[in-house]
């Protein structure tokens, strides 16, 4: 059979609340024009993000009542602690409330203040966790990855040359290494077994630790044993084990490839630094057993780590993903190609070219999502990577201007998408009359959450 269906049958719904575009107007100017400030009810199809956002199985659900909540011990944490020990192999496994916390500790504890931390590219919260703690963040894709409509397998590559010369020049000022799988912010796009072995040696030739942050690792996984050579044989899980014996440690968020609503952890190989590491958790966090988690919710993680190697799973979801990708290109809007494993990430810079990057062309075009279609999706561009430089002061604008429209999991049908690809052609209807925006009002870090704007 060609069609590829929803590996899951439904057993509990939620409505969904239909609203008019008038209405929907008026709730962008009461929000000033920032998605994030619009309440859940209003938002008919929400794309904002994948993180948090799944439905969880049955199983997960029997895992929430099995859940252990002992302070110290609790049964749930062993069979958390089996799961990702078996997954990852790490020694050291340390769970925070979600993958921002693991990154906070993990940088605090490797001191990067006045060091340096390169990556493929740095999620927005790794970045402002780095850069809280007083380091520099460093992005160094491969060159394929800033060309949107290029054809490659493994944009999610790190450039191996950019990142040897780094090393020799700045040696022992790099705190680590850490490749984001898949590349969030660079389209979701995946990094191939073999850019993470040389990367690996790399680092480690030049003794600086390599980490992955690995929300994403499953979907990853599953993109090697499509696209490279000697892995279509292999399972998700051994791919998966094979990724993580190159890393000294990882970060991880359950809210993506965890299937869970919350969670997260920190992992690695270090003794001493692990000891630090718990130390801040307990400060923080809480007991190294639960880490600022529920004992149901490492039930659901446990369960969740499990089902989400499962190949039928995987396959729906790059699948569905891809569909609403050719839908847009369909509609003439284009996107970064190959669609991602989480997301499409649509290429506002050039589908608006009246709206210069300064004007965010990539929020004009998730509020005219929202408006038309009460679609939600997220812009990631000058908006989220914009701002003053820490260290310069100077005003930056991001690489590319897209607005991501990211699929949660197990919650949206194909007919869902066909929605989502309509609305898309009334944004492409409209494209000429949309206007950019002004930034009024920001803080400091991670200014997209809560920033106002004012359209121009
Ligand atoms: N790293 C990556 C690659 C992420 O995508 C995220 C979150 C995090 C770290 C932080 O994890 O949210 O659990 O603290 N990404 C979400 C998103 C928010 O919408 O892409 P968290």
């Amino acid at each position: 059979m060609k069609t590829i269906i929803e590996p899951f049958r439904i057993k509990s719904v939620e409505p969904l609340r239909m609203t008019t575009p008038e209405e929907r107007l008026e709730f962008l100017k009461e929000a000033d024009w920032n998605l994030f400030r619009i309440p859940a009810r209003h938002i008919l199809i929400d794309l904002l993000t994948d993180s948090g956002t799944g439905a969880m199985s049955s199983e997960q659900w029997a895992g929430i009542m099995r859940g252990d909540e002992s302070y110290a011990g609790a049964e749930s944490w062993f069979r958390f602690e089996a799961r990702v020990r078996e997954l990852t192999g790490f020694k050291h496994i340390i769970p925070t409330h979600q993958g921002r916390a693991a990154e906070r500790i993990l940088f605090a504890s490797l001191g990067v203040a006045g060091k340096v931390v390169l990556s493929n590219t740095h999620f927005d919260t790794t970045r402002a966790n780095v850069e809280a703690a007083g380091g520099e963040a460093i992005d160094i894709p491969v060159a394929e990855a800033l060309h949107p409509g290029l054809e490659h397998p493994f944009k999610g590559n790190i450039d191996l040359e950019a990142l040897e010369r780094q090393l020799a020049e700045r040696g022992s000022s790099v705190a680590c290494v850490i490749v984001t799988i898949t590349n969030n912010s660079g389209g979701g796009q995946p990094a191939s077994m073999e850019n993470l072995r040389l990367a690996s040696e790399i680092c480690h030739r030049h003794e600086i630790p390599f980490y992955l942050d690995a929300c994403r690792f499953a979907e990853n996984a599953f993109f090697i044993k499509l696209r490279e050579k000697g892995y279509s044989e292999r399972s998700v899980e051994s791919i998966a084990q094979e990724i993580f014996s190159f890393a000294d440690g990882a970060t991880f968020s359950a809210k993506k490839d965890g299937l869970a609503n919350i969670g997260g952890f920190l992992a690695g190989n270090d003794d001493t630094l692990a000891r630090n590491e718990q130390e801040l958790l307990i400060l923080t966090e809480g007991f190294p057993t639960y880490g600022g988690l529920a004992g149901r919710d490492l039930e659901a993680i446990a369960v969740g780590l499990k089902e989400v190697v499962d190949e039928d799973y995987l396959r729906y979801r790059l699948a569905s993903v891809r569909y609403l990708g050719e839908g847009l290109v369909r509609h003439g809007i284009p996107i970064i190609q190959p669609p991602g494993g989480h997301a499409v990430y649509l290429d506002a810079g050039s589908f608006l070219p009246h709206i210069p990057p300064r004007e965010l062309p990539g929020q004009a075009l998730a509020c005219a999502f929202y408006e038309l279609g009460g679609v939600r999706g997220v812009e990631i561009g000058t908006l989220m990577f914009g701002g003053k430089d820490p260290k310069t002061g100077e005003e930056r604008v991001a690489p590319l201007e897209l607005l991501r429209l990211a699929v949660p999991r197990r919650v949206y049908t194909q007919s869902h998408v066909d929605y989502v690809v309509e609305v898309a052609g009334e944004v492409a209807a409209k494209s000429h009359e949309l206007r950019g925006f002004k930034i009024v009002e920001e803080s400091q870090h991670l200014r997209h959450f809560t920033a106002r704007l004012q359209r121009l």
